[in-house]
Protein backbone atom coordinates (compact mmCIF):
# COMPACT_ATOMS: atom_id res chain seq x y z
CA UNK A 1 0.00 0.00 0.00
CA UNK A 2 1.65 3.40 -0.84
CA UNK A 3 2.02 6.09 2.20
CA UNK A 4 -0.12 8.53 0.58
CA UNK A 5 -3.36 5.93 0.95
CA UNK A 6 -5.82 6.95 3.39
CA UNK A 7 -8.03 5.10 5.31
CA UNK A 8 -11.58 5.59 4.64
CA UNK A 9 -13.66 2.96 6.47
CA UNK A 10 -14.23 -0.68 6.96
CA UNK A 11 -15.54 -2.11 3.70
CA UNK A 12 -18.45 -3.57 6.15
CA UNK A 13 -19.48 0.09 6.50
CA UNK A 14 -19.76 1.35 2.94
CA UNK A 15 -23.17 0.28 1.45
CA UNK A 16 -23.11 -2.60 -1.35
CA UNK A 17 -24.16 -2.44 -4.98
CA UNK A 18 -24.53 2.11 -4.08
CA UNK A 19 -22.78 4.70 -4.38
CA UNK A 20 -21.44 6.47 -1.55
CA UNK A 21 -20.48 10.47 -1.14
CA UNK A 22 -16.27 10.95 0.63
CA UNK A 23 -14.82 14.10 1.16
CA UNK A 24 -11.03 13.23 2.02
CA UNK A 25 -8.47 15.57 1.92
CA UNK A 26 -10.73 18.24 0.61
CA UNK A 27 -11.44 15.95 -2.76
CA UNK A 28 -15.09 15.04 -3.39
CA UNK A 29 -14.98 11.44 -4.40
CA UNK A 30 -17.70 8.78 -5.22
CA UNK A 31 -17.06 5.63 -3.64
CA UNK A 32 -18.89 2.41 -5.34
CA UNK A 33 -19.04 -0.81 -3.37
CA UNK A 34 -19.93 -4.29 -5.60
CA UNK A 35 -19.34 -7.15 -2.83
CA UNK A 36 -15.83 -6.82 -2.39
CA UNK A 37 -14.80 -4.65 -5.49
CA UNK A 38 -14.66 -1.25 -4.26
CA UNK A 39 -14.30 1.66 -6.74
CA UNK A 40 -13.49 5.64 -6.40
CA UNK A 41 -14.24 8.16 -9.06
CA UNK A 42 -14.31 12.12 -8.64
CA UNK A 43 -17.64 12.93 -7.44
CA UNK A 44 -18.25 15.90 -10.00
CA UNK A 45 -19.97 15.09 -13.14
CA UNK A 46 -17.93 16.37 -16.03
CA UNK A 47 -20.52 17.81 -17.98
CA UNK A 48 -22.02 20.16 -15.62
CA UNK A 49 -22.55 20.76 -11.97
CA UNK A 50 -24.15 17.22 -10.55
CA UNK A 51 -22.64 14.98 -8.15
CA UNK A 52 -22.68 11.12 -8.99
CA UNK A 53 -23.20 10.35 -5.55
CA UNK A 54 -26.55 11.20 -6.16
CA UNK A 55 -26.96 9.26 -9.49
CA UNK A 56 -28.30 5.41 -9.83
CA UNK A 57 -25.31 2.93 -9.59
CA UNK A 58 -26.14 -0.66 -11.23
CA UNK A 59 -23.37 -3.14 -12.97
CA UNK A 60 -20.61 -0.83 -12.63
CA UNK A 61 -22.37 2.03 -14.48
CA UNK A 62 -23.43 5.59 -12.66
CA UNK A 63 -25.53 7.50 -14.06
CA UNK A 64 -25.40 11.12 -13.50
CA UNK A 65 -29.01 12.36 -12.53
CA UNK A 66 -28.73 15.40 -14.32
CA UNK A 67 -28.88 14.87 -17.86
CA UNK A 68 -28.42 10.75 -17.13
CA UNK A 69 -24.96 10.70 -19.20
CA UNK A 70 -23.39 7.27 -18.02
CA UNK A 71 -19.97 6.95 -16.58
CA UNK A 72 -18.17 3.05 -16.15
CA UNK A 73 -16.60 3.27 -11.99
CA UNK A 74 -13.90 1.20 -13.27
CA UNK A 75 -12.36 3.34 -15.32
CA UNK A 76 -14.25 6.72 -15.57
CA UNK A 77 -14.83 6.39 -19.08
CA UNK A 78 -17.65 8.15 -20.82
CA UNK A 79 -20.16 5.71 -21.83
CA UNK A 80 -22.73 7.76 -23.81
CA UNK A 81 -24.20 11.44 -25.11
CA UNK A 82 -23.83 14.40 -23.28
CA UNK A 83 -20.74 12.94 -22.08
CA UNK A 84 -17.39 13.96 -23.95
CA UNK A 85 -14.81 13.45 -21.06
CA UNK A 86 -14.63 10.44 -18.78
CA UNK A 87 -14.01 10.83 -14.70
CA UNK A 88 -11.14 11.04 -13.02
CA UNK A 89 -10.93 7.71 -11.18
CA UNK A 90 -8.42 6.43 -7.79
CA UNK A 91 -6.93 3.66 -6.45
CA UNK A 92 -8.86 1.39 -3.67
CA UNK A 93 -7.26 -1.23 -1.97
CA UNK A 94 -9.21 -3.48 0.19
CA UNK A 95 -6.43 -4.91 3.09
CA UNK A 96 -8.24 -7.26 5.14
CA UNK A 97 -11.88 -5.64 5.19
CA UNK A 98 -9.96 -2.11 5.66
CA UNK A 99 -10.22 -0.02 2.78
CA UNK A 100 -7.90 2.82 1.55
CA UNK A 101 -8.08 5.60 -1.29
CA UNK A 102 -4.74 6.74 -2.61
CA UNK A 103 -5.60 10.24 -4.00
CA UNK A 104 -2.18 10.25 -5.68
CA UNK A 105 -3.09 7.32 -8.12
CA UNK A 106 -5.86 8.98 -10.28
CA UNK A 107 -5.96 8.43 -14.68
CA UNK A 108 -6.33 12.22 -14.55
FE1 LIG B 1 -23.95 15.08 -15.68
FE2 LIG B 1 -25.00 16.66 -17.57
S1 LIG B 1 -24.36 17.21 -15.56
S2 LIG B 1 -24.67 14.49 -17.65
Amino acid sequence: MQESAVFIGNLTDIADHDVSRFNVNGLEVAIYRVGDEVFATSNICTHGKALMSDGYFENFEIECPLHQGRFDVRSGAALCKPLTEGLATYRVENVDGRVYLDLSCSNN
